[in-house]
């Protein structure tokens, strides 16, 4: 409770600072990036690269301040800040942005992805992705890079085998209608709420678990209070970097590009550290937090939620274009394994 009354009060004074538009001290600009993470977490050392790659070069004019841990509010609300201009970058999880625009919506979907390594080559296709990241332009933001967040898979206070072990379940989802819709056709009944609120409804009953990359097990001791992990790899949901958009287009061409090189650095720096921390937490969660990581059948899974790929398709013709896409590296990448397995 103190914890929150101090952010608030921390977020109150930032905001009673900014009029809307960032803020100038000792002659210096402050830019203002929000995220949800713990110091240790990867987008929180991909970030500290952005700032030190941004001040090196532009150090006289702008100073770059981090808030991790949600202290300025947590995502939907540092959305609405960063819409306003009242901060300048936010950290969310594309599930938030479904909302502003319905592009976004794709990542939700349940194994869209055939692997990880088709997941980070569509990521890192700048170019495609650029199509993707301006789709918010009208909702006043627009995403600069994006971070990994990993492969997500149910955790709860009871062991989950098979998807049978999900039925009648009460889930946490992200507040994204497509995950909802996802969790319901497990059979699980889904509650959705913010990141911030999940230890507790853990804790007391609320929920019986929820579902997220590993970190959220140690980052976020969930591990204390839901000791069963399965790997289900239901969805890989990035993290992306939104920026106000009035902020960029102030800027002039010069520093533009120093600040998207210093998100694409971040996003290399972050990567990197994502391998590091998932085997970090592994071995925390199992050998610290006594949480058990079992293995499921995910094609038993797959075959439960793979309707929803064609009423995803139907109800929202915004994902199309980029479902095609994604489809046809998971096909390139299935020929390539193929040959590689004949050679
Ligand atoms: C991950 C992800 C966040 C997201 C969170 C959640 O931690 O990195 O962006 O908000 O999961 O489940 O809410």
């Amino acid at each position: 409770f103190i914890k929150r009354v101090a952010a608030a009060a921390l977020a109150a004074a930032v905001a009673a600072g900014l009029t809307g538009c960032g803020s100038v001290t000792s002659g210096k600009r402050i830019i203002r990036v929000s995220h949800a993470q713990s110091e240790t977490h990867p987008e929180h050392i991909g970030l500290l690269a952005f700032k030190e790659y941004v001040e090196e070069r532009l150090g006289d004019k702008y100073e770059v301040q981090i808030f991790p841990n949600e202290i300025l509010g947590s995502a939907q609300k540092a959305i609405e800040l960063t819409q306003t201009g009242a901060i300048d970058f936010v950290v969310a999880g594309t599930a938030n942005l479904e909302t502003f625009a319905g592009v976004y919506e794709i990542f939700s979907m349940p194994y869209l992805f055939d692997s990880e390594d088709v997941y980070k080559s569509v990521m890192q296709d700048t170019d495609y992705m650029e199509k993707v990241y301006e789709s918010t332009d009208e909702a006043g933001f627009r995403v600069v890079t994006w971070y990994n967040a990993g492969v997500r898979n149910f955790y709860a206070k009871t062991p989950i085998h098979t998807p049978d072990d999900l039925k009648g379940k009460k889930i946490r989802v992200q507040q994204s209608p497509a995950s909802v819709a996802m969790v319901n056709a497990f059979g699980a009944a889904a509650a959705p709420m913010g990141f911030g609120e999940v230890y507790t409804a853990i804790q007391q009953g609320v929920i019986d678990g929820a579902e997220n990359n590993e970190l959220a097990l140690t980052n976020n001791k969930h591990g204390e209070v839901a000791k069963y992990y399965a790997y289900n790899k239901h969805q890989m949901v990035p993290d992306m970097l939104v920026a106000n958009l009035k902020f960029l287009n102030g800027l002039s061409p010069e520093e533009y590009q120093v600040f998207k090189d210093a998100a694409a650095l971040s996003t290399e720096v972050e990567l990197e550290e994502w391998d590091k921390s998932i085997e970090e937490a592994k071995d925390i969660a199992q050998n610290k937090m006594g949480v058990e990581f079992i293995d499921v059948d995910v094609d038993a899974f797959k075959q439960k939620v793979l309707p929803l790929h064609e009423t995803m398709l139907k109800d929202n013709p915004k994902i199309v274009d980029l479902y095609n896409h994604i489809q046809e590296i998971n096909e390139k990448a299935k020929g390539g394994k193929q040959d590689g397995d004949n050679a």
